[in-house]
Order: C-alpha cells, then structure tokens, then sequence
C-alpha cells in the first residue's frame, strides 16, 4: 500500500512538474524576489528612512525575520507538493482559508504589477525610438508631461498592460522546467550585468556623492522625526513584498523542489541576493538623481513613488544625460526593469494556476497547464482594467469611487482616502492579507502544530542535519508573529489614518 501511495505521489509530481536543476530553481526564486520593490520602492524607503540606519535595519530583518519565513515556506511546499491552497487544506481543511488569503494577494498583485509592468515596457520602447529618431519616442514632451498624458490614456495603458500579460502568460505556460525555469536562467543572470553596467555610469556621474550621501549618511534627525517604530514597519513591510513572502509564491516554488536540494541553505541565498540586489538599485538610482540635482537640472530630486520611478529617472535620462548616451542608458535600464518584473510577474501567476492545475492532476486528470494559464492570465488582465484606466488617481475614474471600500469594511467613520486603484488593490493584498498570510502561518506551524515538520522536511534531503534548528525555531515562534503584528497595525494605520503610531 505504501508503495502504491509513494507511485501516486511520484506520478503526481510529474505531472505538476519540477525545477531540472537547483540553480534553475534559485534563479526562479531570486527572480520572484527581485522586482519592483527591489528597483523602486527600496531606494526611496532608504534615504527617506534614516539612510544607513534603514539599511541596519533591514539587514537585521531580513536575518531574523526573512530567513525563517522563507525557510518556512519553502518546506511547507516541498513537503506538501502543493500550491498555496492545496498546502493548507493538506495540513488541515479547516485552514484552507489562509491559502486562499495568498492565493488572492497573487491575483489582486498581479493585477497592478502587470498595469506597471507595461508602463516600462512603454518607456524603454520610448528610448529605443529615440535613439533613431529626437521625438519619435516621446512626442518631444517634458517628462512630467508625458507621464500625464500616457497614465491618462486608458487604452495605451491597456494596450502595455497587455504586452506585459502576454509575455507573462506564454512564460508560465511552458511550464516548470520548460518556462519559468528555462526564462529565469537565462534572464538573471543578464539582469544582474545590466544592472551593474547602470550602477558604474551612476556612481561616476559628477556629483553622484549627493545621492550617495542621502543614501548612507545614518540620519539621525530622519528617524526621530519618523519615529522607530514607523521606520521599522516600513522596513518590514518593504522586506516582506521584496522577498515574496506571504502569500504562498515560495511555498509554490518549493513544491517543485526535489527532496535532494539543501532547503537550508536556499533559504539563506534567496534573501541575500534578494538584499544586495535592493543595494545596488539604490546605487544605480539614487546617485544618478543625486548627481543632475547637484548639476541644476530641474525637476530632478528625491521623490516618491511612481514619480521617481516614471517621471524623475526619465527626466534624468533624457535631459540630465541627455542625448545618444542619455538615450541609451535609458533604454537599457527600463528594460532591466522590465526583466525583473516579468521574473516576479511570472510566479505570481504560478501560484493562481497552481491551484488548479493541483485539484486537476489529484483527480488524476491530465493538468491542462496552457489552458489554465491563458484563463486566469485574462482574468487577471481585466481586473487590472481599473488600475489602467483611473490614470492612478489622475483622471477619468479618480478617487471618487474610492470609498467603498470603507463602506464594504462598515468603517464610515473612519474616511480612507486611496488616490487610486492600484492603492486599494495593494491596501488589501500587501496591506492586509500578506502580512496576516505570514502571521497565521507562524502562529500555526509555531504554536499550534510543532516546528519540528520543518525540520523533518529540511532533513529530508537524505543525510542532512538541520544546522539551524534553534535559532530558526526562536524567530519563527516569537519574532516573526510580533514583526507581522507590527507591519499589520502600520498598515493599517497608514490606509485608515488611525494614528496608532
Ligand atoms: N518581490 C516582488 C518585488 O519585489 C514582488 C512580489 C511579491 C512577487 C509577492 C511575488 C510575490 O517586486
């Protein structure tokens, strides 16, 4: 009998596929990671933070915090041999709900990141153009201005936000080995010497010290006006999206893990690159804004944002550089962009297909992946419509729907001002579910379960020992939870202006 429960086991995992290699993995893995957050959330977070004491900060999270949660995951979904939902119903159908709360973070995220997705596909096709021809690319206008005028374009925003769904659905597609693996191998790897190209002509621009020094210079006066316990959420809340924690995308991944790689030192590896590459996104931003603030240009400074992502580093570009050079750099850094968005679009949709492609194959039914995969794609196509189309608070639906959701809540009293679409979606998924995903999941596995099916599952990698164990034990038990807690109520706090903090 346990032979023909081991043969199912098998058969099934076969046919939900698997990573070839261990790096193929850790470069899906690192690519989820890697991403928006990475290129633009995290060098404005820094210097508006504390600078250096952020990043200590940081570090100190990610090794107390990050490491364990995404051990965590990982075992969680290479000893079920699920998808997010699939896991919590294994572990028991009264927890179901909490892989439905990662299952629809991927799909609420997926639905904005996809809409911006396009918006830097839209900008290095811009560069491009310019190259060949001064015009061609941006219709000659002001930075701010075409930010405007192609936001408000619902169309153009649908029509990228389309471009960029394609290309993350005909990716996930291909399947395990055959898509994501095969892609992320390839597209890492580049990412990393692009993005390296970029940080060299950044840090050498006259007067890159400035944005060198908003980043490192620990600031003192910051953090106390800001308040610790508000930097430290940032911190956290930041850590958590950037690392893909929370809803499921590494317990996906860790399901087509073979049982002979060392889950212990993955663990370890994802953060760290996850983090140097957060660093070097700060060196190749920061320093290049810095530098044509100190040259005079205008409308160049250390905003927030989509501004500085959208608006700032264009201006810094066409006119701060300027030129073929100007043109160039631009082009490639948007697509870099573009390459680490898709890497992390593409495991968002792997844990909405998984889900799926798992209740096909445990009813012995052959998965039907391209099929699953084109559905829910398009469906999260659509529901990014309203993001596209708002002109993030700009335009034609502004904020004046906005407040349902504070209606839906029954919280009237409290008035919840969300500029946008894209604000509303986040609110819920990277506001609320994720950090309540990773709060429950610990509290579980820590409390109510035994830690020790973790150890099991990272022991299972035949003849290796849980080096760990202890400290791992202690932050997933207690320092997690109080983290989570913490990023919770400053969510919160932040959507709602509650004034906890
Ligand atoms: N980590 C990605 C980023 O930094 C975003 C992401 C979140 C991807 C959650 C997958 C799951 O942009």
């Amino acid at each position: 009998n346990i032979c023909k429960k081991e043969g199912k086991e098998r058969m099934e995992q076969e046919k939900r596929g698997q990573f070839g290699t261990n790096f193929g993995f850790l470069m899906a893995a690192i690519g989820s990671a890697i991403g928006l957050g990475n290129i633009w959330g995290f060098p404005y977070k820094m210097g508006a933070n504390g600078g250096f004491i952020f990043l200590i900060i940081y570090l100190a999270l990610v090794s107390f915090v990050g490491f364990s949660v995404m051990l965590g995951e990982l075992a969680l979904g290479r000893k079920y041999g699920m998808g997010v939902v699939g896991t919590y119903r294994k572990i028991s159908e009264k927890y179901t709900w909490i892989g439905w709360l990662g299952w629809l973070s991927g799909f609420l995220i997926l639905a904005f990141y996809s809409v911006l997705g396009g918006f830097t596909i839209r900008y290095c096709f811009g560069f491009l153009m310019e190259i060949f021809s001064a015009g061609a690319g941006f219709g000659g206008m002001d930075s701010g201005a075409f930010f405007g005028s192609f936001t408000t374009n619902a169309p153009m925003s649908i029509l990228f936000h389309a471009i960029f769904m394609g290309a993350t659905i005909i990716i996930v597609m291909g399947g395990i080995s055959g898509g994501i693996e095969k892609f992320t191998t390839v597209a890492m790897p580049a990412l990393f010497i692009m993005m390296l190209i970029v940080v060299i002509r950044s840090v050498t621009l006259e007067g890159a010290f400035v944005g060198l020094e908003f980043m490192f210079k620990p600031d003192l006066e910051a953090l106390k006006e800001i308040g610790l316990m508000r930097v430290l959420k940032t911190a956290a809340g930041q850590m958590f999206f950037s690392l893909s924690l929370g809803m499921g995308c590494m317990i996906t991944y860790g399901s087509y893990l073979s049982k002979n790689e060392n889950l212990e030192k993955n663990a370890m590896i994802i953060p760290i690159a996850d983090t140097c590459f957060a660093t070097l996104s700060a060196l190749a931003v920061l320093p290049a804004v810095g530098a044509f603030m100190y040259q005079g240009v205008e409308g160049v400074s250390f905003g927030a944002g989509p501004g500085l992502l959208f608006v700032t580093l264009h201006r810094v570009f066409s006119v701060g550089m300027g030129g073929f050079m100007g043109n160039f750099f631009g082009a490639l850094f948007y697509f870099l962009v573009f390459i680490a968005a898709v890497t992390s679009s593409i495991s968002l949709l792997e844990v909405c297909t998984a889900y799926f492609i798992d209740k096909r194959v445990g009813k012995g039914l052959e998965p039907d992946r391209k099929k699953i995969t084109l559905i829910v794609g398009l469906t999260i196509f659509f529901l990014g419509f309203p993001v596209a189309m708002d002109g993030l608070g700009a335009g034609v639906a502004g904020g004046a729907m906005i407040d349902i959701p504070a209606t839906l809540f029954g919280m009237k009293e409290v008035r919840v001002a969300f500029d946008c679409w894209l604000d509303f979606y986040d609110m819920i998924s990277e506001g609320v579910f994720m950090p309540l995903g990773a709060m429950l999941m610990s509290l579980l596995i820590g409390w109510k379960l035994k830690t020790t099916l973790i150890k099991e599952e990272v022991e299972a990698t035949p003849g290796y020992q849980m080096r760990a164990y202890n400290f791992w034990d202690i932050c997933f038990k207690f320092v997690v939870p109080a983290v989570m807690l913490l990023v919770l109520l400053g969510q919160l706090d932040d959507f709602f202006g509650l004034g906890i903090f």
